[in-house]
């Protein structure tokens, strides 16, 4: 399935099924015998979505020898990773004082409801509207409650995502933490631009974000999707990620976020792999990893 202008998913198919499987991930990498994170909703929230692939996955009925078992060790490896820089990133925007917060494309991710947020802190999350209501759905299911107040957003971000951003309280005079994760590569080059000026319009001196950034958007990347795809494939899952990802040249988000007024830091993955303990060896694998950053950024 090829993407369009306007497109729409639910969890289960198309762009929103790469949140149930970063969630399955996530919920292998919770189970590991000495675990980097710890979110217990990613299990419950992936079962609801109903995919059998991603069920049989928790419940080890996939075949995990040859190159599907390292696919999937690598992609619980990258996930509790990931989850952990966002983490972190939050844990300190909150202890510098910052009480707002926006999760963009937030899929199944269950921070308004695992992290310790401090009293008063108000957490938006944005995503297509289908998504939100499932993983609504499923916590209030589950008993799950937030830790923080949650604001949801059910929008597509090339829509006018800020004007539905204010309409449910959020306040561009106070500083905001932002959080972009495993979202740009599914928007087209120019949404991507406009996501971070209307990021920066919002706000406040002081405010931060994170976001990973893959610097090569070429061949190279549609050879890797192609390839991961193909791997899933053999193991269960017709889930062609080359369709879903937009390719081409886009504006560096380190030179854009600097051109806007923040001060940013980007650093190669690797390198925050290796800080959490997890350093890997440099193989087809992980080459990817190589073109792409962790950014942080703080506006002036
Ligand atoms: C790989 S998942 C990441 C989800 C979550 N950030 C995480 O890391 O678990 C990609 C997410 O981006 C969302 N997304 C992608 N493009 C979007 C758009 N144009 N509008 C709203 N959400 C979008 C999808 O619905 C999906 O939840």
């Amino acid at each position: 399935m090829t993407r369009t202008d306007s497109d729409t998913w639910d969890l289960a198919s198309s762009v929103g099924a790469t949140a149930t499987m970063v969630a399955t991930a996530r919920a292998l990498a919770t189970k590991e015998a000495e675990p980097l994170i710890s979110d217990p909703y990613a299990d419950p929230l992936v079962r609801a979505v109903g995919v059998e692939f991603f069920i049989n996955l928790l419940d080890g009925q996939i075949d995990l020898t040859g190159e599907v078992g390292t696919a999937a060790a690598m992609m619980t490896n990258l996930m509790a990773v990931r989850t952990k820089f966002f983490d972190d990133f939050f844990t300190s925007a909150t202890a510098a004082g910052i009480r707002q917060a926006v999760i963009l494309a937030a899929g199944l991710d269950s921070r308004a409801y695992r992290l310790d947020w401090p009293a008063g802190t108000v957490v938006y999350e944005i995503d297509q509207p289908e998504v939100i209501a499932a993983k609504t759905g499923t916590m209030a299911q589950i008993g799950a409650t937030p830790t923080c107040e949650r604001r949801t957003v059910a929008i597509d971000l090339r829509e006018d995502w800020p004007a539905a951003l204010r309409a449910v309280g959020f306040d561009s005079s106070a500083p905001t933490a932002w959080i972009a994760e495993g979202l740009l590569i599914y928007l087209p080059p120019e949404a991507q631009d406009k996501l971070f000026d209307n990021i920066t319009a919002l706000s406040a001196p002081g405010s931060r974000l994170a976001t990973e950034f893959h610097t090569d958007h070429g061949a190279g990347m549609r050879e890797r999707g192609a390839a991961m795809s193909e791997r899933w494939r053999g193991a269960g899952l017709d889930l062609n990620l080359t369709d879903l990802w937009y390719q081409g040249d886009r504006t560096s988000v380190v030179e854009h976020l600097d051109a806007s007024g923040w001060h940013t830091t980007a650093r190669p993955r690797l390198e925050v792999f290796a800080e959490y303990g997890r350093p890997l060896a440099e193989t087809e694998d992980t080459a990817a990893l190589r073109n792409s950053l962790s950014v942080t950024a703080i506006k002036n």
